[in-house]
């Protein structure tokens, strides 16, 4: 164990594109093992399909930020695979944090309880990265302030590449809060990543996309546009729309008569494509109404279920099983 490589999931420019292929064809696998078993109503443990493949190891989920989708699908994920789990929600309060600890030392704590890995979020940019430089296990960034979300943009460019089969070729279009909302900026890194791809990003002028992401598209050749309004020049070409919400914990604000301008209803889907979709991270507040949840193009609620097949098959790497 002490000398294998230690394999930290930090950012989204980490991942290339033999390593997504891989990922996404376990996702897929346990996501058609498990959902088949589902559907034919086996035993309680046909049920609970899953290999243990990691029967005896040991997650800690140190959280200083809130969160429901991210938390619970890396615990549901790792508890199918056979992991233990051992959590602390609202760390920023509930743990020695409040006391004065520094992460580092935190970090250096856990590592003497011999976890397998730590799954962290933070409310400071670099957070996951300063963890990784004193941790003997690895460090799983789970969002770090404005900084990334790594595991959700796979998840997210997952959702894509089980529709399309690849992000070649596609046209994106991000709308909200592309400033301070880290999922888009992991997903831009990502995208990057993919031939002929073309980037819109629809946000309000003072929540623009960041120039650390623009010029990172420009370095690797993407075409991008910005935009300030949503309407027939971007969702009548969209093959994905990604909505965000607006990061108002973070100071991100904007005024109702702004919102409405970046809203989907069903008025904005009618100008989209039959074979587009639409996503968000979740939660959304009501960037997109409920009026558009019927509409089969509207995939989020499936992309966080997608989350959960995505980091059994991220644990599964970073535990060196595959
Ligand atoms: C996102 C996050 O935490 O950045 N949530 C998530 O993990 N699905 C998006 C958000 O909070 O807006």
């Amino acid at each position: 164990m002490a000398d294998r490589v230690l394999r930290h999931i930090l950012q989204s420019q980490q991942f290339d594109r033999p390593f997504l292929e891989i990922i996404f064809r376990w996702a897929g696998n346990f996501k058609r093992n498990m959902s088949g078993t589902l559907s034919w109503g086996g035993s309680s443990e046909e049920r609970l399909w899953d290999s243990k493949q990691l029967q005896g190891t040991h997650m800690i989920e140190l959280f200083y930020e809130a969160s429901t989708r991210t938390r619970t699908s890396f615990g549901m994920a790792g508890l199918r695979l056979g992991m233990n789990l051992i959590w602390t929600e609202n760390a920023k309060e509930f743990s020695s944090a409040i006391k004065g600890e520094t992460l580092e030392d935190t970090i250096r704590v856990l590592c003497e309880y011999g976890p397998d890995a730590i799954v962290l979020r933070h409310y400071e940019t670099g957070s996951a990265e300063r963890a990784a430089a004193v941790s003997s296990v690895p460090i799983i960034n789970a969002g770090d302030g404005i900084g990334q979300h790594p595991t959700q943009a796979l998840l997210d460019l997952y959702t894509i590449w089980e529709k399309f089969g690849t992000a070649d070729g596609l046209r994106v279009v991000m709308v909200g809060d592309l400033l301070n909302g880290r999922t888009v900026r992991s997903l831009a890194y990502l995208l990057a990543k993919y031939r002929s791809i073309r980037i819109s990003f629809v946000s309000p002028s003072d929540l623009r996309i960041g120039s650390d992401i623009t010029g990172w598209l420009d370095k690797k050749g993407i075409v991008f546009n910005e935009y300030d309004t949503l309407g027939w020049e971007t969702l009548g070409y969209a093959d994905v729309v990604y909505c965000t919400r607006i990061q108002k914990e973070r100071g991100s604000d904007a005024s109702e008569e702004t919102l409405a301008k970046f809203r989907i209803g069903k008025q904005q889907m009618e100008m989209m494509k039959e074979s587009a979709i639409l996503m968000h991270p979740l939660p959304r507040n009501d960037e997109i109404l409920p009026e558009v949840d019927s509409d089969p193009r509207a995939v989020y609620f499936k992309q966080a279920g997608n989350g959960m097949y995505v980091r059994m098959a991220l644990l599964l790497w970073v535990l060196h099983r595959i």
